[in-house]
């Protein structure tokens, strides 16, 4: 059967949609852009045009205009009777496939694999007769690569013991995994703004209601928001990106932790600490503040190999106290059944190497990050440019908040983006933009060329009376 969404939740997820005129296109953008980052399900019947504008607070006309343009581009198909139901996109669309047609998607921030992995999957494999004989997969993670990893958090100065690390697939399946064990309906979580936008779709699949505490790029975590979440609103869980947070790019100060633990278990929260990009220092500075609990079990850590070295490898894993560590084992097969071993085989084998790897991994993103600096400086020199010291993107402000109409521009371009409200809590950064330099520099500067094409463009679609009037309101 297909699916529906009320006009409530599509209200939500539409958040700050109207960033220009005409009303009906912005809001017709608004759902396009759902489509296209796969929130709205091909097949899900649109709410009836009445019942939208009630929820938005605009005239029936707009909603209607809004879903004649979106049959118009195909989105969605209308039926008398059936009402309004989203298409599944054409191929005609830009895709990720589409690379033979010079289509740039930066819509996920991966870099390319270190180097030096395919050499290890050809060792691995030349030693695979064991490791087919057995199984292939277990639940909790092969007590060698248990090993290594919490070796890895030793020499971070985290002791670890092998009990306390589950391997995951990735650590989006981490993040689900402790989502659906720690939460329970309608549970507050404190997740910063913007955050990482799968991670906050899982933790509200779980039935979460996330409370958003801003970090920004040039002030880094509001600390006197943050405590006054953890006071009033007691967040069961918060989750937290500490070490180049995406897409921020900042990293937590040693106060910044301090205050953050602290206030975390004032109230009995666990702080969960999505450690994915730690590793991707480009400038490798000072090595980053620790984070020190006072109370056992307030912090839980997730890792991934997804960034370090390849996303494709799917190698992620939670550290917690032991006791939890069999909670999540236990709830875990009713989702998926345990990580593949041949993976887990070439995991191990890379961490007696994650220096060399590491190294790697700065050199590349620093090339991608200095070319998109300087194609950004250069090209959209009114737009805000931040320095980030490492990680994977920069989020860059831009001087009239219209991220979704640029991006919805930028794809017939062939540059494919998310738009700023993507990576927002509760709606709003519109005047944001993530751009990830895990690519290729040329590549980077080939998508700024577009952009800056592209927002010529939107900007002269947007009357500066309309602007100065959301200005007003945001
Ligand atoms: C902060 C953060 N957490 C988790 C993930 C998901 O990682 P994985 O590929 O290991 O599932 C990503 C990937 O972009 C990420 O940036």
């Amino acid at each position: 059967m297909d699916s529906r969404i009320s006009a409530r939740t599509l209200s939500g997820a539409l958040g700050g949609w109207r960033t220009r005129e005409p009303a009906y296109e912005a809001l017709a953008d608004g759902i396009r852009l759902l489509c296209l980052d796969n929130r709205l399900a091909p097949r899900t019947a649109l709410p009836a045009e009445r019942e939208l504008a009630a929820a938005l607070g605009v005239s029936r006309t707009t909603v209607a205009a809004a879903y004649r343009s979106l049959r118009d581009t195909t989105h969605i198909e209308s039926t008398r009777g059936s009402g309004s139901v989203t298409l599944p996109l054409r191929r005609a669309d830009p895709g990720r496939e589409d690379a033979a047609h010079g289509t740039i998607d930066l819509q996920q921030a991966s870099p390319p694999a270190w180097p030096g992995l395919a050499g290890v999957f050809a060792e691995t494999a030349a030693a695979a007769t064991s490791l087919v004989a057995r199984v292939g997969y277990d639940i909790v993670g092969r007590s060698e690569l248990r090993a290594r990893i919490a070796e890895h958090y030793a020499r971070r100065g985290v002791p670890t013991s092998p009990d306390e690390i589950l391997v995951t697939t990735g650590a989006q399946s981490a993040i689900h995994l402790l989502a659906t064990v720690l939460l329970g309906r309608g549970d507050r979580v404190l997740v910063e703004t913007p955050t990482y936008p799968h991670a906050a779709d899982a933790l509200r699949q779980a039935g979460a209601r996330l409370v958003g505490v801003p970090v920004t790029t040039s002030d880094g975590w509001d600390l006197d928001r943050a405590e006054q979440a953890f006071a009033r609103t007691l967040p069961v869980l918060a989750y937290l990106m500490p070490d180049f947070q995406n897409p921020t790019g900042r990293t937590m100060t040693a106060e910044d932790r301090h205050v953050m633990v602290t206030a975390a278990e004032r109230v009995g929260c666990t702080l969960v600490l999505d450690e994915t990009t730690a590793d991707l220092d480009i400038d490798r500075g000072e090595s980053a503040a620790a984070f020190h609990a006072a109370q056992p079990g307030s912090i839980v850590r997730i890792g991934s190999l997804g960034k370090t070295v390849w996303g494709g490898l799917r190698i992620g894993w939670i550290r917690a106290e032991a006791p939890l560590i069999r909670r999540l084992v236990a709830a875990r097969s009713t989702h998926e059944l345990g990580t593949p071993e041949f993976e887990q085989c070439v995991a191990a084998a890379l961490f007696p190497r994650m220096d060399e790897i590491v190294a790697q991994r700065s050199a590349f993103l620093r090339l991608g990050r200095d070319a998109l600096v300087q194609a950004l400086e250069s090209a959209l020199p009114g737009w805000q440019v931040p320095r980030v010291a490492g990680g994977v993107s920069l989020w860059v402000g831009l001087d009239a908040p219209l991220s979704a109409a640029l991006v919805m521009e930028a794809r017939g371009r062939g540059v494919l983006l998310s738009a700023g409200p993507r990576f927002s809590v509760d709606g709003g950064h519109d005047r944001h933009l993530r751009i990830p330099f895990t690519a290729a520099p040329e590549l980077l500067t080939r998508a700024v060329a577009g952009l800056a094409e592209s927002w010529e463009r939107v900007r002269g679609d947007s009357p500066r009376h309309f602007e100065a009037r959301w200005e007003a309101v945001v």
